[in-house]
């Protein structure tokens, strides 16, 4: 198992304090794995147990995994922001009364620059064979802004990625080493889009086939 030094997860937990999240999750999983995994960032369930990916999504990004023969040991999951991002809501209980409570919502572009250098040592030392993108905001923190998962999704690119250049900074540099990443939809997105399940299908199927030819 590879898990990133105290002194940097420390590092983590310092730059995020002051914005509106909570928690610090760990990335999870071996060194030398098949896949790196990089989402957005933890919810509210895994922020309780310290476990990535344990919530709905979880699950189906279980089922995805498990259609190419992989379980959640066989790969390191990690995501561009390792704190719970929230918004304070209201919900109606069953009995009418009105409650405050914390939404989920996506890590800010300042929020993923504070965890920048903690999802830097990773990539620079879990060395996958494959990054596997789920969403936006992972694929974009790794290739930029113009990277969009609808057109890029289910394809092998082979290239830099980005490195934020200094700790007292914001702006991201391009690695001399090459990666290979293949992007694909965030496992929650068919759960307001359906529509796009079976590409998400199609598209773990090309990472299984990519995996065997390496
Ligand atoms: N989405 C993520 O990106 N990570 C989690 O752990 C859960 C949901």
């Amino acid at each position: 198992m590879f898990r990133i030094p105290e002194s940097v997860a420390e590092l983590g937990r310092k730059r995020i304090e002051g914005f509106p999240v909570e928690g610090f999750v760990y990335g999870e999983g071996p060194q030398n794995p098949e896949i790196m995994l990089i989402g957005e960032a933890p919810g509210e369930f895994e922020i309780v147990d310290g476990i990535p990916f344990i919530g709905r999504a979880g699950k189906e990004l279980m089922k995805s995994l498990a259609t190419i023969g992989l379980t959640r040991e066989d790969v390191y999951i990690t995501s561009a922001v390792r704190s719970r991002p929230y918004k304070w809501g209201t919900k109606k209980e069953r009995d009418g009364t009105v409650v405050k409570r914390k939404y989920n919502r996506p890590p800010t572009q300042k929020e993923i620059i504070a965890h920048a250098p903690v999802l830097d040592y990773e990539l620079t030392h879990v060395q996958p064979k494959l990054i596997v993108t789920l969403g936006n905001v992972g694929l974009q923190r790794l290739l930029g802004k113009e990277a969009k998962v609808t057109e890029l999704h289910g394809q092998l690119i082979t290239g830099p990625i980005r490195h934020l250049e200094s700790l007292d900074g914001s702006t991201f540099g391009w690695t001399e080493k090459t990666y290979s990443i293949v992007p694909t939809f965030h496992p929650a997105s068919i759960f307001y889009r359906p529509s796009h399940r079976p590409a998400l299908e199609a598209d773990w199927l090309e990472i299984g086939r990519l995996l065997e030819g390496s």
